[in-house]
């Protein structure tokens, strides 16, 4: 048995939860560890659809435990919400399934709105949130003012900090120009009947995974958003608010970082990023529309188009390196059909200078443009490939370019949304690190 991370090297999106997904057939146990509905992982299983929001890839797998961690921001009405819909689906039929943080943080009304004002505010400078609250709720958090599952299962605890918070919130929103319209006993009156519904599942998280890796179960790690919008290591300020990057799935799961066995990068074989920000192999005309309609790339979350571009090995490598990336998993490679030529962002330049690291400096990476390496397409379509060998030369070529240039090797393609478009190379739950000493 071992404990895997997967996380997303770029700017979200990859197609996490198709990986999770499809590992969670080695694993006992999947955790959430940070974000909150801001994430959209869909899910392709027979051709049947699953988009998740805050409940962790692996719920399609019965008698697998989905645990979604103190470092997730959790917005109750969606939670109960996803839980419905998958019990109607009949999914989910044991409350034993779902483990909810008791420490993990609620996304309370005043949040979206503050998040969504704050955006218009901002016109051009906006951000580009999902509007989902979950900037201002990871800064309650770490202004200790914050509201947690375990206030919503005490009605007095929860009147008592609604009363508190909604006085600042009100203050803040009238600032801002927007409604201070929040009745403060009718939230109270639905976040306590969330927290009734959300009971069952809520526990001491950490306990919970201490005695599941003791009794030896293996646990998968779902990252959400991506590497470049992790609140330090991202494009700041054009980032999430919360670290995205696999050394967080320690302290958002509530386990030691000796727990982590493996950490699996997730990239698609292009780029894509929803959002503003800096994005040096966005590509803004024919062929990035191409991208997008052949890759369908509208958000699962807000149906918002994703920018799009070529694939960025610079943006890879220092996700290799935060990260500490064992392998990463291509998805989405049967996009990239019948695309003549195909290019590999190799480099930067900005003016005369040039950059083979990625600019940590915002201003700095806004100026850049990208290099390129040109290499050729292919025609033949991906969709049956199961298998490396079924690849057409050209695709192993532009793989193998990629595992080259970002120095790590890959554990898997992805050549479909379904979970059996996949050739796996490698399982990472059957490669155990060797132990030191
Ligand atoms: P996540 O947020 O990282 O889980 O990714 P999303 O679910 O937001 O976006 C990935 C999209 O690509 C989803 O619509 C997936 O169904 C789809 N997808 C995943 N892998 C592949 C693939 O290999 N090929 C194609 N064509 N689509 C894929
Ligand atoms: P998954 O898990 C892609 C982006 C938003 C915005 C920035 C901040 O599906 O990969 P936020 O609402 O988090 O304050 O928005 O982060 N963003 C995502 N982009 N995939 C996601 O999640 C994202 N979650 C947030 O578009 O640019
Ligand atoms: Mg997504």
């Amino acid at each position: 048995m071992s404990n895997v991370v997967v996380i997303g090297a770029q700017w979200g999106d990859e197609g996490k939860g198709k990986v999770v997904d499809l590992l969670t057939d080695h694993a006992d146990v999947v955790v959430r560890f940070q974000g909150g509905n801001n994430a959209g992982h869909t899910l392709v299983v027979d051709g049947q659809k699953t988009v998740l929001h805050l409940i962790p890839s692996g719920i399609l797998h019965p008698g697998k435990v989905c645990v979604i961690g103190n470092g997730v921001v959790v917005d109750p009405e969606v939670l109960a919400r996803e839980i419905a819909q998958l019990k109607a689906r009949g999914l989910l039929q044991d409350d034993g399934q779902l483990v909810l943080s008791l420490d993990a943080h609620v996304i309370m009304p005043w949040h979206k709105a503050i998040d969504v004002a704050r955006e218009q505010r901002m016109g051009d400078a906006k951000i580009g949130t999902t509007g989902r609250g979950i900037g201002p709720t990871y800064e309650d958090k770490v202004a200790r003012r914050g509201l947690r599952i375990r206030d919503l299962l005490d009605e007095q605890r929860l009147a008592r900090k609604v009363k508190e918070r909604l006085a600042t919130a009100r203050d803040e929103l009238s600032r801002l120009g927007a409604s201070t319209d929040l009745d403060e006993s009718a939230v109270v009156q639905q976040y306590s009947a969330l927290g009734q519904t959300l009971a069952p599942y809520a526990k001491d998280a950490s306990l919970w995974l201490h005695v599941a890796i003791k009794a030896g179960k293996s646990l998968l790690f779902e990252g959400a958003q991506g590497t470049l919008l992790d609140v330090d290591h991202g494009t700041y300020p054009f980032v999430t608010s919360s670290n995205t990057v696999a050394g967080n799935a320690a302290t958002g799961a509530g386990v030691g970082p000796t727990a982590i066995d493996r950490v699996i990068g997730i990239s698609k074989a292009y780029s894509t990023r929803v959002g503003g920000g800096p994005y040096p192999t966005e590509l803004k005309e024919a062929v990035g529309e191409k991208l997008r309609q052949v890759g369908g790339e509208f958000g699962a979350t807000t149906g918002r188009p994703r920018r799009t571009g070529w694939i960025d090995t610079l943006a890879l490598r220092y996700a290799v390196r935060v990260n500490g990336l064992d392998g990463l998993a291509i998805t989405k490679l049967d996009v990239l059909t019948g695309f003549p030529e195909i290019k590999i962002g190799v480099g930067y330049r900005s003016g005369q200078r040039t950059f083979e690291e990625m600019p940590s400096d915002l201003e700095t990476l806004e100026r850049c443009d990208a290099v390129y390496e040109t290499v050729p397409g292919w025609t033949e379509s991906l969709a049956g490939a199961r298998r490396w060998s079924d690849l057409p030369k050209a695709a192993r070529a532009y793989v193998e370019r990629i595992a080259q240039l970002t120095g790590v090797k890959v554990i898997a393609v992805s050549v479909g949304a379904d979970r059996g478009e996949t050739i796996v190379l490698e399982n990472p739950f059957q490669v155990p690190r060797a132990k030191l000493g």
